[in-house]
């Protein structure tokens, strides 16, 4: 007999059991389903709902149950559907007919809510730590790299020198505003449902506080309505795992690109690659590969679950038992790369050489010269005239600018003086952007102490 049966004269169809049980997944919510009830029933009893000694035993046997779902002596059932019925039941079978007072003045649909906010709120906190040891790694390799000069890239074509550590601390960056992303939906997060009901409340004198109270949430939701068919708080979850997976699969394209022989600026320590089984010289970057891959999932949960909640009246609809896979799958997508990423930044190699000759060539300090034009007076637009033809003088003799004599600068522009050459090095060029958010030496020193602090504040 269901849990719900009396109504009903027929058993469940088998086939609809097996579709509608959520059970095969939403048992992952069983630490939460139980801390969840623990508070609503001893608010029952402070608010003289039940009685001292029921609230005692159904206490006890929570903790049994709890004890027993972690020594994993505990089966579930799909004949009760899902996580709060298995619980239910569990308590019944455990102290009898009194354990049916737990569900007083509560729902499931209020329940699943509570759940899946205790859930996404541990999952938050979690992935916040992930993030800042990630940075950590990040702004210690940057402080690593501080005078190492590669080209940067537009186009993906050499651009202007930077410093390695420069490039790094932009991820810094990327994932800083990801905390801040997931600091900010946290305050949504935060919001106690119970007390909804199935949609207009209770009758009951329930207290909320005294559960938001104990289960440590800040804030209660106003609207029974909205509190039971809310779902923002997982889009906006999902929208921040998006994000920070987009933010990985850049930092993951450009370790691949680099490891590549072609570039040749990093190596990936052994322990995070893998071989192939028939070439014998490959060392595959699968774990950034993979990385890269698995962008495309999260994004899809999140665009699932927007789409299951378009259109869906108010309030709960049994569409929104398909919200909990994806956020299942998402923290455990998005923890493990977290979890590879930051290591795979601590062991990776730097060829600081091959950096340097590349942005030695490739004209990287084209824009120097020009600028270097315009301080002699010379128009913008007419220096670059001149230190294009420059590029294109020394692209057909196979020639760097730097490899140019006095005479034939002067010859292109006679306000080009003797200290060009110093002007035109790599360290000069880098550390002439001192200016704003700029690659000078003394600005990515600033701002990796900087970083440092935030780091350790967060
Ligand atoms: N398993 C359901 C879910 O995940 C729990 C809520 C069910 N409520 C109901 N009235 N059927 O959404």
């Amino acid at each position: 007999m269901k849990l719900w049966g009396g109504r009903f004269t027929k058993p469940t169809n088998q086939l609809v059991e097996e579709y509608t049980a959520s059970i095969p997944f939403d048992q992952r919510l069983v630490e939460e389903d139980i801390r969840g009830s623990l508070a609503h029933v001893r608010m029952l009893g402070a608010s003289g709902i039940l009685t001292a000694s029921e609230v005692d035993t159904i206490t006890k046997g929570l903790e049994q149950i709890q004890k027993r779902v972690l020594a994993k002596e505990v089966e579930f059932s799909i004949a009760h559907e899902d996580i709060h019925m298995n619980i239910e039941k569990l308590l019944i079978d455990e102290v009898g007919p009194v354990g049916g007072k737990l569900h007083t003045g509560r729902s499931r649909n209020d329940q699943v809510a509570l759940d899946m906010h205790l859930f996404v709120r541990r999952s938050t906190v979690e992935l916040i730590q992930g993030l800042t040891e990630l940075r950590r790694a990040l702004v210690a390799k940057a402080e690593a790299h501080v005078d190492t000069i590669l080209p940067g890239y537009t186009h993906l074509q050499r651009a202007q020198p930077v410093r390695f550590g420069h490039h790094l601390l932009a991820y810094v960056e990327m994932f800083g505003r990801d905390v801040e992303r997931l600091q900010d939906s946290y305050k949504r997060v935060d919001t106690m449902p119970l007390g909804a009901g199935a949609i207009a409340g209770s009758t009951f004198p329930i207290q909320r506080e005294l559960v938001a109270d104990e289960l440590g949430f800040s804030r209660l939701y106003e609207n029974s309505m909205d509190a039971v068919s809310d779902r923002d708080y997982l889009v906006e979850f999902l929208s921040c795992a998006s994000l920070i997976m987009v933010h990985l699969s850049r930092l993951s394209e450009e370790l691949i690109l680099w490891s590549s022989e072609e570039f040749g600026y990093v190596e990936l320590d052994d322990a995070f690659c893998t071989g192939s089984s028939m070439m014998p010289q490959k060392k595959n970057p699968d774990v950034p590969e993979l990385i890269r891959g698995k962008v495309g999932r999260v994004i899809g949960h999140g665009v699932s679950l927007l789409t299951t909640l378009k259109a869906l009246p108010l309030t709960y609809n049994k569409d929104m038992q398909e919200d909990k896979e994806g956020i299942f799958d998402t923290v455990d997508t998005l923890a493990g790369a977290l979890a590879l990423t930051a290591p795979m930044v601590e062991g990776l190699k730097v060829k600081e050489e091959r950096m340097r000759e590349n942005a030695e060539g490739g004209f990287t300090n084209a824009t120097d010269l020009a600028e270097y034009l315009v301080t002699k007076g010379v128009p913008f637009r007419e220096a670059h005239a001149v230190v294009g033809k420059l590029v294109l003088h020394c692209l057909e003799a196979n020639q760097s600018l730097l490899d140019l004599t006095l005479a034939e600068y002067q010859a292109a522009h006679p306000a080009i003086e003797e200290d060009i050459f110093h002007r035109l090095s790599l360290e000069v060029v880098t550390d002439a952007r001192s200016a704003g958010c700029g690659t000078a030496r003394e600005r990515v020193v600033e701002v990796i102490q900087k970083k440092k602090e935030e780091i350790d504040e967060a």
